[in-house]
């Protein structure tokens, strides 16, 4: 049967790679039968996350929004830049913010909480990622998430090939695999 996942991209670049291999691995999903929601983070008006916005007006309803989508997905892919050997300020940010408890009794990280989840990266350098990957593997373990031990990185990504398109490909059927067996 079809899950819901939500599909996080951590670029807010109009031609984003990221979202461009993202993409590819959702019309997979979806192709297999989920229901995949993407988020850019644009659509969000995400501010810079401070504790103080949380005591005084609270989480901004758009911001509520987003995390409501990853909140009742059963699964989240997330694709993720490479800034400086690790994943975008953007991306963790939003990341942040889901993580935040909306209500005194939703419990420590429950949006990502005990939820499959898959990671992939694309670069124009040679490594493609793999040290944003490395450390969006922690975050998200930390945060609770099951992560598949399969991902993806598309180094070179001005020149995507047929190549990597098909590795995504694969990816998307090997998570449908995945989360088949840890949703069963
Ligand atoms: C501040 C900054 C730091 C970057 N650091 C890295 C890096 O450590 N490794 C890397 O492969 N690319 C790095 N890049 C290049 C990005 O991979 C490139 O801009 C890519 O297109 C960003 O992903 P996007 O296309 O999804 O927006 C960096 C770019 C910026 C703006």
């Amino acid at each position: 049967m079809g899950k819901k996942i939500a599909a996080i991209c951590g670029s807010l670049r109009k031609d984003s790679y990221n979202l461009a291999i993202l993409k590819i691995v959702c019309a997979k999903l979806s192709e297999m039968g989920h229901e995949v929601t993407l988020i850019n983070i644009n659509d969000y008006d995400v501010p810079l996350f401070s504790q103080d916005i949380e005591t005084t007006t609270g989480m901004p309803e758009k911001v509520k929004v987003m995390k409501g989508i990853v909140h009742s997905a059963q699964a989240i892919v997330i694709a993720t830049p490479e800034y400086n050997g690790s994943v975008s300020g953007v991306g963790k940010n939003a990341i942040d913010w889901i993580s935040r408890p909306l209500t005194p009794d939703e419990g420590q990280y429950a949006s990502f909480s005990g939820k499959p989840a898959g990671i992939i990266a694309a670069s124009p350098g040679r490594l493609g990622g793999v040290r944003a990957l490395m450390h969006l593997r922690h975050i998200l373990t930390v945060l609770g998430c099951n992560v598949m031990g399969k991902q993806v990185i598309v180094p070179e990504a001005h020149n995507m090939n047929d190549v990597s398109k098909k590795e995504l490909e694969t990816f998307a059927t090997m998570f449908d695999a995945y989360i088949g067996k840890l949703l069963a």
